[in-house]
């Protein structure tokens, strides 16, 4: 019989991508017997509210130790599914959260590593990107050691909301300012990019979920729309109205600007190195996987509804502090 994937765990779930995805478990609960998050003191303690209206909706929270065998494999019965949304100080840790369920969580059939970002085995040059390390080890440890529990690598490419938000700490690293009606775009600004609204992320980990076959075993490509940084400047001029004030860094400055961050360990580099990868064309494929979970177009956000988004929430920044 094909896995069915019921009951799930989700780790790292009041962090940045994890929120969505949650949201997007709760609003699917009818597809599954049961949602539990498992999260640390610290958080309990410092997100009260969030956890306690997790409880309100029927999710299971247990509180542990991430790194402690002995609370995670406690955490894991009663699953079948675990979805990681760790953050990235802690993707590597993962390596241990896997092989704890393969050797001793016989009921866990699948994880999601955390991903929900750029594809790292785009190409032949992904495997010397620095900030694809610590994934890549996770995904080679999961080549070489796992033979029963399943894997899905939910690659998503940019958080849309995230790139076409403000940067005003950096503007050169690609900005759109609503408040001001400026905008600096990277590369020739035709360039593509494919990008992913942080609600799609948890919808289409859901569609991964409801179809189990599909998902198995392989890193999932999915968007919600290709755009260039021009057509998003259109697009923020339609609906604000009025013209911006338009500046571009060309993929030559890029490349110069990610050398000098790595090498005067400016703690943005990998975000220089991930925008340089996006404006070369690393998140643009000729297929895209959203059909082979059951996703559409009309499933999915447009740039028009980002844009919508981004406006009414008064814009935001495109990265805070960990956010990569
Ligand atoms: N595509 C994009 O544009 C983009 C942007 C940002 C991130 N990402 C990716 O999304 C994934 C999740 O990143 P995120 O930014 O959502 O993560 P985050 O908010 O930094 O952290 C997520 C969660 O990790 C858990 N965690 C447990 N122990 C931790 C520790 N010692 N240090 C840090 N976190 C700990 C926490 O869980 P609790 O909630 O239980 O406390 C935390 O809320 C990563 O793989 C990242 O690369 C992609």
């Amino acid at each position: 019989m094909a896995t069915e994937l019921k009951s799930v765990l989700v780790l790292g779930a009041t962090g940045v991508i994890g929120q969505y995805i949650i949201r997007s478990l709760i609003e699917a609960q009818a597809s599954f017997d049961r949602l539990a998050v498992f999260t640390s003191p610290s958080t309990v303690e410092k997100k009260a509210k969030e956890i306690e209206s997790l409880e309100e909706k029927g999710v299971q929270v247990i509180v542990g130790d991430l790194t402690n065998q002995e609370n995670v494999l406690k955490a894991y019965e009663g699953s079948d599914t675990v979805i990681s949304c760790v953050g990235r100080n802690m993707i590597k840790a993962q390596i241990d959260l896997i092989r704890w369920a393969e050797e001793s969580s016989p009921n866990i059939k699948r994880f999601f590593p955390s991903e929900y970002g750029t594809d790292i085995e785009y190409g032949p040059e992904s495997v010397f990107e620095k900030p694809h390390q610590a994934k890549l080890a996770v995904r080679n440890y999961i080549k070489s050691s796992i033979r029963r529990v399943e894997y899905t690598y939910l690659v998503t490419g940019p958080y849309a909301d995230l790139y076409i938000a403000k940067l005003s700490q950096n503007p050169c690293l690609g900005s759109f300012d609503i408040e001001e009606k400026k905008a600096t775009l990277l590369g020739s600004g035709d360039d593509p990019i494919s990008l992913t609204t942080m609600n799609n992320v948890g919808k289409l980990l859901v569609a991964a979920l409801r179809n189990p076959t599909a998902s198995r075993n392989r890193a999932l490509r999915v968007n919600s729309f290709t755009t260039t940084p021009k057509r998003i400047l259109a697009e923020y001029e339609r609906q604000t109205g009025t013209n911006w004030d338009v500046s571009y860094t060309s993929l030559d400055d890029l490349k110069k600007l990610e050398k000098n961050a790595w090498e005067s360990g400016d703690s943005l580099a990998a975000i220089y190195t991930l925008r340089r990868i996006w404006t070369e064309g690393g998140t643009i494929y000729e297929f895209t996987d959203n059909e082979l979970i059951g996703m559409h177009p009309e499933d999915l956000d447009s740039l028009e509804d980002a844009i919508t988004m981004a406006i009414s929430s008064n814009g935001q920044e495109a990265f805070r502090s960990g956010d990569l």
